[in-house]
């Protein structure tokens, strides 16, 4: 049996066609059914629904073989215990700093509100910018309209949140996609299974080229 770990939501969405192709449909849909496991169409590969955040735990344990995950969370993991194959092109879009519409350029120590810690703390520790950075666990766009910092660090896709919140875009920290990640026991262990899946994926992916 193969478990993948894939999160509800966007990156559940644009993984359906993308497993599809390799047979594997699951029975239930997420949205309207409490189930946590899901069986599919193939006997030998269930899904386990979870938060987004929590995908390379359970790849890290080995309470999943494989998972989906956003590159943007496996940076804030750390990718100890884990292979990242593959660049599956889903769920796209740009983690950016973005200040208040017309804020003034930052100079000295900045107040960075984020929930993405450590990719904040190297990115502006790679600029020599002194930051103090805030965690929070969402509503970015909120902390510099209320004062409690200067900055965000968050995704930015089509940038209507930003927009909304009366805030713009200022630097593209990097581009991110979800990607697959193997456990590196099952890798081993299950070789031949998951060999054939990432081929499967890879030519699927090739095709959409
Ligand atoms: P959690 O549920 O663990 O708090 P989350 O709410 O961030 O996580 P999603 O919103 O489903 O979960 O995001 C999952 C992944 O999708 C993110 O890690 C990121 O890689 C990508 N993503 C997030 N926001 C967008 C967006 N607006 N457009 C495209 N991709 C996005
Ligand atoms: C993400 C991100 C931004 C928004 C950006 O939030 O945290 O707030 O998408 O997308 P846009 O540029 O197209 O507006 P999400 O939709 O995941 O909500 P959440 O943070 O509350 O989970």
């Amino acid at each position: 049996m193969l478990t993948i770990a894939v999160s509800k939501g966007r990156i559940y969405e644009e993984a359906l066609p993308l497993l599809a192709e390799a047979g594997i449909v699951p029975i239930d849909d997420p949205k309207t059914c409490r189930k946590l496991i899901l069986q599919t169409t193939r006997d030998d590969v269930q899904l386990v629904i979870i938060r987004a955040t929590d995908v390379p735990t359970f790849v890290e344990y080995g309470a999943a073989d494989l998972g989906i995950a956003g590159k943007d969370v496996l940076l804030e993991h750390g990718a100890e215990g884990l292979y990242e194959p593959l660049d599956l092109g889903i769920a796209c879009c740009r983690l950016m700093t973005a200040t208040r519409k017309n804020a003034p350029p930052i100079t000295g120590r900045v107040r960075v509100a984020t929930k993405f810690v450590k990719i904040a703390e190297r990115y502006f520790a790679s600029l020599g910018i002194q930051a103090e950075i805030i965690k929070l666990y969402g509503s970015m766009e909120l902390a510099p309209l209320v004062g409690l910092a200067d900055c965000i660090v968050d995704l930015v896709d089509t940038g209507n949140t930003l927009k909304a919140n009366d805030m713009e875009p200022r630097d593209l920290i990097m581009n991110i996609s979800s990607r697959l990640v193997v456990n590196k026991a099952a890798m081993k262990m299950k070789n031949a299974a998951i060999a054939e899946l990432l081929a499967q994926f890879e030519r699927t992916l090739a095709k959409r080229v």
